[in-house]
């Protein structure tokens, strides 16, 4: 079975990248990003690492299928998880974590990084853990000082109001702990059964469309390649074409301005591959009122979130014009009406929704471009 189908077909011969410091996405995708390489560093008490370093050195919970070692033998699987009810102790962890780092303190106690490295060798920026209860494995999401909001809250509405647009979002539940909030998001690439846990592959958008997470790559930073993409990997193209539209409009509404492409992913639970469900949705409000930028090309206009921009390409999506529009004023209808009652359902207090107020409430969305960029 090969990693990956395109870059990394079944073939004899010697595969050699100069992408992504040298090592192809595939892999990349399995190897933790800021979060993770803070811990590490501090544990190894080294900045040189490398990117091989890195995956030899996070454990073997990461996302997807992949496992690494020195050894022919593939390393055992996980066995032991941290539970749900140690939540509080690994939030207290990654506290003393941050502080320390924060004070310029050097290295990393011996117990913090027990509980803190199950949490390292997933992607992302934000300090988090993996959690397991009865139901199966958690990513968990914690607060970080500088949050403007209560962002497990914020976080947790928007899964649920995407799910409300008709999108596939992965599930979620909101712990409080120690009188703060985590989010904790079900992990889509582990399914739970009596034998232990199947793993399922994963690409991050980035590996499907070929590019770099340099900003030098900008020009493939694009839902419409994506939907390229989506159409030569997905087993189920036309339902995922629409997805990925419906998800790009709903980015646009609440203002989702961080939709880069590892915010989106591929997975595959048996041979297929197909997009996994929607995940990292956060809105933004503090952006133009007339103009603002999702992280992907959207339309002929490059990123501008606008009704008019997200419509001029229905094609790549294999959708009429007629349905493009309905889906697009399905999504506004639905953010419209519901954000703030979710929010507030999630336990957002009232002066924080009025903070983000302005991320579901924005005019650029129906202005016209042609005058807009003219201006
Ligand atoms: N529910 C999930 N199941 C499996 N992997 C996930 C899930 N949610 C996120 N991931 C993976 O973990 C990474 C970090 O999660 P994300 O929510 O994006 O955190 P951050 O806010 O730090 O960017 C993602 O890029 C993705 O690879
Ligand atoms: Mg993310």
């Amino acid at each position: 079975m090969p990693l990956e189908p395109y870059e990394l077909p079944l073939t004899p011969r010697r595969a050699q990248t100069v992408k992504l410091e040298g090592i192809f996405g595939v892999l990349r995708d399995a190897s933790p990003d800021a979060w993770g390489r803070r811990i590490i560093e501090k544990h190894t008490g080294r900045i040189d690492l490398t990117e091989v370093d890195y995956l030899l050195h996070s454990p073997e919970d990461r996302a997807g299928a992949l496992s690494f070692g020195r050894g022919k033998a593939p390393p055992a699987p996980v066995r032991k998880f941290n539970q749900i009810i140690q939540l509080d102790a690994l939030l207290a962890a990654a506290e003393k974590f941050m502080d320390d780092e924060a004070a310029g303190q050097p290295g990393i106690p011996e117990q913090v990084f027990e509980l803190l490295r199950p949490g390292s060798s997933i992607g992302g920026a934000r300090p988090k853990n993996v959690v397991e209860d009865g139901e199966g494995l958690w990513l968990a999401k914690f607060p970080e000082k500088g949050d403007k909001w209560s962002n497990a809250r914020v976080e947790g509405a928007m899964l649920a109001l995407a799910q409300e647009c008709g999108i596939r979002a992965a599930r979620h539940r909101i712990e409080t702990v120690a009188n703060k909030d985590v989010l904790l998001v079900q992990r889509f690439d582990r399914t739970l059964t009596a034998e232990g846990y199947l793993r399922h592959r994963m690409i991050s958008g980035l590996t499907a469309l070929g590019a770099e997470d340099s900003h030098g790559d900008r020009a493939k930073w694009s839902y419409l390649l994506l939907a390229d993409e989506l159409r030569r990997r997905s087993a189920r193209p036309v339902q995922d074409l629409e997805e990925l539209f419906r998800r790009m409009v709903f980015n646009a509404l609440i203002s989702n301005t961080d939709d880069h492409p590892r915010n989106h992913a591929l997975i595959a639970a048996a041979s297929e591959w197909e997009l996994s469900p929607a995940y990292d949705l956060t809105p933004n409000p503090l952006t133009s009122v007339e103009k603002r930028d999702l992280a992907m090309t959207c339309g002929i206009h490059n990123r501008y979130a606008n009704r008019t921009n997200l419509l001029s390409q229905h094609g790549q999506f294999k959708l009429s014009l007629e349905r493009a529009t309905a889906i697009v004023d399905d999504v506004q209808q639905v953010v419209a009406a519901r954000w703030h009652t979710v929010l507030r359902q999630h336990g957002t207090t009232p002066p924080d929704c009025d903070r983000l107020a302005g991320a579901f409430n924005y005019p650029g969305f129906e202005l016209d471009p042609a005058v807009v960029l003219a201006g």
